[in-house]
């Protein structure tokens, strides 16, 4: 798959992930966008330092004219919209122009949200850079920023008109940034993609070392996977949400360390530990298959410890969760590795032992490597619901690397 196309309220666009799909930019944004009075890119200090001269090149213009800003996920905020929109004024931009966010996912997600305003609305493409945008954020066409009550709570439904996703742009991009972003792509594995899953879980080594030909292969599986999920279900009402396994307590983690602990992909990690052992703890997921995600997620290699926590906080984070409904917190569960259940209940004396399993069993994990006793909780088993479970057929894309 070097081209994939979205269906979006909006209109159709097309993603292009290739090695070197950077310098067919222009010519893929001309024909994306036709007529345009003027191409503005919005970035953060560090990517420009990393790749601005690459990516300015292939746009045919002059680094400078780069509208930059600080993209700590502390700046994702409305006063960083407002100064995006202003220093658009300033550089003349009308509402014929392109926005073009060139960064991570926190780039795409501010820059995005500043042209769903900007004048009510400007066109938009995606040069992601990390790998956490190439196979999630910069598709979908969610924007948006963070309040200090949470994040992401101000934001649109934005598609934008073109992604241009070149794996070659990651080469700058710290080890640890990367093997955050692994972890979501475990948990499109986990979700949706049993070959992927088993990918990873036989080639992590190589995978780490970032062979191109499984990078390449990896992410555009991944973007497959999120076509095919945004395709169905844009808006999140049901099978959308799949993509938030490991979100919930993630996002709970993130919150409660004030987002400076873990990154991003991180927190999600101990998420999809803590959601593993719920749902094998509910008779939802085998044993044997808790046991393969839990070593595949061990194998990306060390996170930050989890604090102690008090668990009454986390369970306040949990409930103000954006998925919770009343207070109850909804979980994504796994039933089989590519097979989700969404909006699954369970009891909060079971997700309070979950989460001090979680800790304990990261904390195992890093003692005792490849050998990992999953502590069945002892508890009356529950009968599993049996809606919201899905098993995405997904065809895979063509690659050498698939065979392997
Ligand atoms: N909109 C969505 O659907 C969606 C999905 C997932 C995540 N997100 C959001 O994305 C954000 C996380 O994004 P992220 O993981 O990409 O992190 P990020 O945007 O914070 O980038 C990580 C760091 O890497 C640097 N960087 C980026 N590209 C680089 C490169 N090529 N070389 C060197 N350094 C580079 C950045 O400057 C930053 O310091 C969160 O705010 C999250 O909420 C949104
Ligand atoms: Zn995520």
């Amino acid at each position: 798959m070097a081209m994939i196309r979205i269906h979006s309220s909006a209109g159709v666009y097309e993603v292009h992930c290739a090695r070197g799909v950077l310098w067919r930019a222009r010519a893929l944004i001309a024909r994306a966008v036709g007529d345009a009075t003027g191409v503005f890119v919005v970035s953060s200090p560090r990517v420009w330092r990393a790749c601005g001269r690459e990516v300015a090149r292939a746009l045919g213009i002059s680094p400078r004219r780069a509208i930059l800003f600080d993209d700590r996920e502390a700046a994702k905020r409305l006063a960083t919209v407002e100064k995006i929109a202003s220093a658009l004024v300033r550089v003349g931009a009308d509402r014929h122009c392109v926005v073009i966010a060139v960064g991570g996912g926190v780039v795409g997600d501010v820059a995005g949200f500043a042209a769903a305003t900007y004048l009510r609305g400007v066109r938009l493409v995606h040069i992601p850079t990390t790998l956490v945008a190439q196979v999630d954020s910069a598709i979908g066409g969610k924007t948006g920023v963070d309040l200090p009550e949470g994040k992401n709570l101000v934001g649109a439904f934005y598609p934008p008109k073109l992604v241009i996703a070149d794996p070659n742009l990651l080469r700058t991009l710290p080890h640890r940034e990367y093997r955050s972003g692994l972890y979501e792509v475990i948990k499109y594995g986990v979700i949706a993609d049993a070959k992927l899953f088993e990918f990873l879980a036989t080639n992590m080594n190589v995978v780490l070392r970032r062979d191109p030909e499984a990078v390449d292969w990896i992410i555009q599986r991944c973007i497959a996977i999120k076509t095919r999920v945004v395709n169905e279900d844009e808006r999140e009402a049901g099978l959308r949400k799949i993509l938030n396994f490991g979100h919930t307590l993630g996002h709970a983690l993130e919150a409660a360390t004030n987002y400076k602990r873990f990154l991003h992909g991180e927190a999600v990690a101990y998420g999809m530990v803590g959601a593993t052992l719920l749902a094998i703890a509910t008779h939802r997921l085998d044993l044997a298959n808790g046991h393969r995600i839990l070593v595949a997620i061990r194998r990306v290699g060390p996170i930050p410890d989890v604090p102690r926590l008090e668990p009454s906080r986390i369970f306040s984070l949990l409930a103000s969760d954006k998925k919770s409904r009343a207070g109850k917190v909804r979980w994504v569960l796994p039933r089989d590795i590519g097979t989700t259940e969404w909006d699954a209940t369970v009891p909060e004396d079971l997700a309070l032992r979950m989460i001090q399993g979680t800790r304990l069993m990261m904390e195992e994990m890093k003692i005792d490597d490849p050998i990992i006793a999953v502590r069945k909780p002892n508890l009356t088993p529950k009968p599993p619901a049996t809606r919201n479970i899905v098993t995405l057929r997904m065809s895979p894309p063509r690659g050498k690397t698939s065979a392997r």
